[in-house]
Order: C-alpha cells, then sequence, then structure tokens
C-alpha cells in the first residue's frame, strides 16, 4: 500500500561528501561539469526517492551555473532538500560547496531538479505531501511555484 503521509524536508533531505581525484578533472584540471550534473542529479534522486518512498525519474533540470572552479583534491558537498510537491512531481533543490581541509567553503552551484515518481509500470504516481513549519522552507515552497510555473510554460506542459 502506498504509504501517502504528509513528510517533512527534514526527513528526505540528503548531504552527500565527494573528493575531486583526477578520473573526475578535465583538461585543465578542474572537475569535469558532467560529473557535477551527475553528483546532483544523484543526490537529488536519493532525496525524492526518499520523500516520495519509491524510484522517481529525473524530468527537468534548471539552469546550472557554474560559478567557482573546483579544483583536484577538493572536498565538495552537496546537499539535496525537497522545496515542492505537486501530485506526483517533486522540484529538488540542490547546492553544491567546494572546500578544502581548512573549513573554507565556498558555493560553487546551485541546482534545482524536477522529478516524477513513478509505479512499476514507470507511470507517475501521487507522493505524500510536504509539511511546511518553518519560514524558510515556506520561503523556498513560495520560489518553487514560481519556478514550476516558468518551467511548465517553457516546456509547453499543460
Ligand atoms: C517523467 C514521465 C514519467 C512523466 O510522464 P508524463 O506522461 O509526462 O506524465 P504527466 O504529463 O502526467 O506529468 C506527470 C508530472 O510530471 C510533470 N512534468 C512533466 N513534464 C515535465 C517537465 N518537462 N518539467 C517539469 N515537470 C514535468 C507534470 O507537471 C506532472 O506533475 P504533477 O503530477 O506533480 O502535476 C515521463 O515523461 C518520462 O518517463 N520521462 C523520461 C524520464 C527519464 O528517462 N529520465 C532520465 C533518467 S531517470
Amino acid at each position: 500500500m502506498t504509504d501517502l503521509q504528509p513528510r517533512h524536508p527534514d526527513e528526505s533531505a540528503v548531504q552527500m561528501t565527494e573528493l575531486i581525484l583526477p578520473q573526475h578533472t578535465n583538461a585543465l584540471g578542474t572537475c569535469f561539469g558532467g560529473q557535477i550534473l551527475s553528483w546532483i542529479d544523484i543526490a537529488a534522486g536519493i532525496c525524492s526517492g526518499r520523500h516520495a518512498r519509491c524510484t522517481a525519474v529525473t524530468v527537468a533540470f534548471d539552469d546550472v551555473h557554474f560559478v567557482t572552479p573546483i579544483r583536484l583534491g577538493d572536498v565538495v558537498t552537496i546537499r539535496a532538500r525537497i522545496t515542492l510537491v505537486g501530485r506526483s512531481s517533486m522540484e529538488v533543490w540542490v547546492d553544491v560547496q567546494r572546500g578544502r581541509y581548512d573549513g573554507v567553503t565556498e558555493h560553487a552551484n546551485t541546482a534545482y531538479v524536477t522529478f516524477v515518481a513513478v509505479d512499476a509500470n514507470r507511470k507517475p504516481r501521487e507522493v505524500p505531501a510536504l509539511i511546511l513549519d518553518n519560514e524558510p522552507d515556506r520561503q523556498r515552497h513560495r520560489e518553487a511555484l514560481e519556478r514550476r510555473a516558468i518551467r511548465l510554460a517553457r516546456a509547453n506542459h499543460p
């Protein structure tokens, strides 16, 4: 039976840490952008799967801007948190920070990724509502509603 009990964003939040090794870098010695996108997708996928308690597939990646080069030896922290749920879709905010071992971190990337929960036939299935009990989550949710409207208009999706 599907568990549709509303869930708090804290229940599904994800934090991943990765060390940038030679196999993650490009010819300039900085991290390959596709590797960061892959980690963003994985973090958001785990987060949305935890919320939905089932498999969810990536349906949209909003604009992604690489604002700071990530270098060999950097420690990358990727955090993901649900900001909005629809009937079957979920928007996940993903924040990427780079740092060394001195504790100083720098913002490297922000992404918004939309996942859709699917059933065994890979058809969209309903997801639990989101509990919004604090102002930061409510603010993220208000902003997510605006992004969702723009995203669906761009995708020409009804
Ligand atoms: C995701 C998928 C199952 C949705 O199927 P669909 O027939 O478009 O389903 P619907 O039209 O009923 O839309 C389902 C939800 O997806 C949302 N959606 C569909 N296309 C979207 C898009 N381009 N951007 C954002 N949301 C989208 C809809 O708004 C709807 O949300 P809601 O249920 O919260 O209201 C289907 O498009 C698919 O399988 N895509 C490929 C996914 C994939 O292979 N990803 C990469 C590997 S994981």
